[in-house]
């Protein structure tokens, strides 16, 4: 029957206009009928002489007053009457109330049904070893059943993929409460497996019977679409590292096309311009002085741009050194900025990658600080953490700063928490406007 109650819509009930007062038709024709007997009393009483024959068999007992029987009677008669109409007045408020009190449990009924009937989530009635009394629409598809009506009769245990997970279960509901599992999972009647999240509640009924509220929500499709974002996050993670390592490959082989071809060739030129110049006079010997100084700034320039691409330092000096470095270099360029560099413990073995990834990270928050912030003070901090051995990186200025939720970052950012990232690091940005910006780089050991 309670199954009927899933499927089926409410049974209609009467609603308070059905009970309505007799039609005044009825009504009137009550107030003829009392008409009719009080004529027909009257005929019958003329006729037959009534009152004369109570007065004079009552004359008898004039001493006990019988002849104001009559008038106290008609009294009775109003005093019966006015105490029926508020009887019936009462009755009637009495009625109205219930109706409306019907009619708004009956609104409620259909709210709570729509609610169970419609949940997304599977939801089931059962009683103390799991047998289903009620179950809704979801609950017959989640377990792959035809209707709510087929759900009823079944063992909600029987669709545990571990049976002996149900049973800790109904040992855990046994005091009563309410149970929270983690993600579980259910077999449906066709074999198919869901995963879920569920809730489970005893409560005792009016007689003192327990009955077990079971709530499923299924989450196979969610857990599905997060296994396969996880695993293109990972592929994603994968190719931009394999693309960073790429870029540094090339910049590396450019650096060193430019030292051996153009600094070779460049040296050649130079020499042959001094040869000259050292043997010519007048003219020739200035216009020969001036190939050596165009070919000392061209070389001066391509030795910048092969420090920029690949930090040679890096390589032949370590991290601190080539980081002190790179650091000087941006201090001589911005002398109104005092910048400021500090290492703590052991980073001279930290990998290439590392070592290339930390490098960029100055590089690109330098080049941030001269572009954007207006600062006064840059401060870059490289520590090894005490005890997990990871490594920190934090350059902070004291500029102008911006506001993180309304800027676009722009490539040299995002590309630092990328960098960051794809070695299983974290990247933090602290920055809002007139407070400066602070950057975090924190790598594995
Ligand atoms: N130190 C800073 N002080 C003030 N604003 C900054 C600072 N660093 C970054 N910003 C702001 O954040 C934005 C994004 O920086 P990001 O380095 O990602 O891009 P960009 O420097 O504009 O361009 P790109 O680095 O790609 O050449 C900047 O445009 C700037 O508005
Ligand atoms: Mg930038």
């Amino acid at each position: 029957m309670q199954a009927e109650l899933a499927a089926q819509p409410a049974a209609p009930l009467p609603s308070p206009g059905a009970v309505a007062p007799a039609p005044m038709r009825q009504a009137w024709a009550d107030l003829g009928l009392v008409a009719l007997i009080t004529v027909a009393t009257f005929a019958v009483g003329a006729a037959l002489e009534f009152s004369e024959w109570i007065a004079a068999h009552s004359k008898t007992y004039e001493a006990y007053q019988l002849d104001e029987l009559p008038l106290a009677l008609a009294a009775m008669l109003l005093g019966l009457t006015w105490y029926s109409w508020r009887r019936h007045r009462h009755a009637s408020r009495e009625m109205g109330l219930r109706l409306r009190t019907q009619a708004v449990l009956v609104e409620n009924e259909r709210h709570y049904r729509m609610l169970f009937t419609e949940d997304l989530s599977a939801n089931m009635l059962a009683d103390a070893d799991g047998v289903v009394s009620l179950a809704n629409p979801e609950a017959a598809r989640l377990l792959g059943l035809p209707s709510a009506e087929a759900a009823v009769g079944q063992r909600i245990g029987d669709f545990y993929a571990d049976r002996e997970l149900w049973r800790a279960h109904l040992a855990a509901l046994a005091g009563g409460g309410k149970l929270e599992p983690p993600v579980l999972t259910l077999r449906r009647a066709d074999g198919k497996e869901r995963r879920v999240i569920a809730k489970l509640t005893v409560r005792r009924d009016a007689a003192g019977i327990s009955q077990v509220h079971a709530f499923f929500t299924d989450i196979t499709a969610l857990e599905q679409a997060q296994a396969q974002l996880a695993k293109t996050l990972a592929e994603n993670r994968q190719l931009i590292q394999r693309s960073i390592q790429v870029q540094e490959d090339e910049r590396r082989n450019i650096a060193r096309e430019l030292h051996d071809e153009m600094g070779q060739w460049l040296n050649a030129l130079k020499l042959d311009a001094v040869s000259i110049r050292d043997r010519a006079d007048g003219e020739i010997k200035a216009a020969a002085q001036s190939i050596v100084d165009v070919t000392n700034h061209v070389y001066e320039v391509a030795r910048n741009l092969m420090r920029r691409l690949r930090p040679v330092a890096l390589d032949e000096l370590g991290l601190p050194s080539a980081l002190q470095y790179l650091v000087d270099q941006w201090q001589r360029r911005h002398p109104t900025v005092k910048c400021t560099f500090s290492t703590d413990g052991s980073l001279e073995d930290l990998g290439e990658v590392a070592n290339i990834t930390l490098y960029r990270f100055v590089q690109e928050c330098l080049t941030n600080v001269a572009k954007h912030a207006e600062a006064g003070e840059v401060r870059i901090a490289l520590r090894r953490v005490d005890g997990t051995g990871e490594v920190e990186l934090a350059v902070s200025d004291d500029g102008r700063g911006f506001e993180p939720r309304r800027a676009t970052l722009g490539m040299g950012l995002l590309g630092l928490r990328e960098r960051i990232e794809v070695l299983g690091g974290a990247f933090t940005l602290e920055a809002g406007t007139g407070r400066g910006v602070s950057v975090r780089g924190l790598l594995p050991a």
